[in-house]
């Protein structure tokens, strides 16, 4: 069965992510670290612990990790998925923060990596903060994994954060250029732009979420801000034109679960923006080979849009 650690800062498409790892057949997930993001690093933990309730798999470790990026402060999330990061809707028997494990998250990737060699699919959905701090802790992380997922970046320098940046690699900027250089293993990037293209129809959306079960309930409810908040003009400007919506962290989590989920994607090296006036945090795509990195990450481009449907109608089974 396939390994899999998740990198989250949940966050809705998070909690979607999450939910298509669990509904997926013969897949382990090793454990879900959090990170600041959507909102702050507690609230994440918080509803990271209210997902895995929902799907009844609160036995999945869950561990806290960095409270704000390598320089400077956490980033404003905007309220896209909430105040409080899953959509405002409050569980009173949400379960506690006494339920997270003591060891810290960056420590816990480390150890489940090194105790599983070239097994763990690693799926980061979030500021990539507790990716680069774990590589400067055990640079020999990278070697270790199977695979690097990552939704982030983007590669026709529209922002839907800043003018140039996506929301992810802006909230971090130094932690992404850390771990597109540092993790030379297997890459795959679900960029903004390549989400935008592959939107999922309202329509689908309805169906999916009218499944007669505790899942498809739990998914309405936390859902039903970033729907009212993607049909609004500002965010048909940020998304490319096109209804429909983005469940961005759930095609980084579709590449891993499915090694034929991706049809085609473009290879190159990659690395971030680290400063400029509206360009912090801006992938850039080396498709010439100035930076003579050898390092390739692959880009999705196409991908199997019929697989990710089933995929996500068996998330909220
Ligand atoms: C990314 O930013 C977050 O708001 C989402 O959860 C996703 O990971 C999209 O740019
Ligand atoms: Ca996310």
């Amino acid at each position: 069965s396939k390994k899999l650690l998740v990198d989250v800062d949940s966050g809705v498409d998070d909690a979607q992510a999450i939910m298509l790892a669990l509904g997926a057949p013969d897949v382990t997930v090793l454990g879900v670290t959090c990170v600041h993001g959507n909102t702050t690093v507690e609230n994440v933990c918080r509803n990271t612990l209210r997902v895995l309730k929902a799907c009844n798999q609160l036995e999945i470790p869950v561990f806290k990790g960095a409270d704000k990026p390598i320089l400077g402060n956490m980033l404003d999330p905007g309220h896209f998925h909430g105040q409080d990061g899953l959509g405002d809707a409050p569980d009173p028997n949400a379960p506690g923060l006494d339920l997270l494990q003591k060891e810290n998250a960056v420590s816990a990737m480390i150890r489940i990596v090194n105790e599983n060699p070239g097994e763990v699919s690693l799926v980061a959905t979030a500021p990539l903060t507790n990716l680069a701090l774990a590589v400067r802790m055990d640079p020999s992380l990278p070697s270790k994994l199977r695979g690097l997922y990552i939704m982030g970046g983007n590669t026709e320098s529209r922002g839907n954060t800043s003018v140039c940046g996506e929301f992810n690699f802006t909230a971090d900027p130094e932690a992404a250029y850390i771990v597109l250089n540092e993790y030379q293993c297997p890459t795959y990037l679900a960029c903004w732009e390549f989400t935008c293209h592959n939107k999922l129809s309202w329509e689908f959306c309805d169906t999916w979420l009218a499944q007669d079960s505790h899942k498809a309930r739990f998914m309405s409810q936390i859902f039903q801000h970033s729907i009212e908040a993607a049909k609004t003009e500002r965010f048909q400007k940020e998304c490319v034109a096109g209804a429909g919506f983005i469940s961005c962290d759930s095609y980084a989590m579709a590449a891993a679960l499915d090694d034929s989920f991706i049809i085609e994607s473009d290879c190159y090296p990659v690395s971030v923006e680290l400063t400029g006036t509206h360009t912090r945090g801006m992938m850039v795509v080396d498709t010439v080979g100035f930076l003579k990195k050898t390092h390739k990450a692959f880009i999705m481009k196409k991908v199997d849009l019929e697989r990710f449907k089933q995929m996500m109608m068996a998330a909220l089974k």
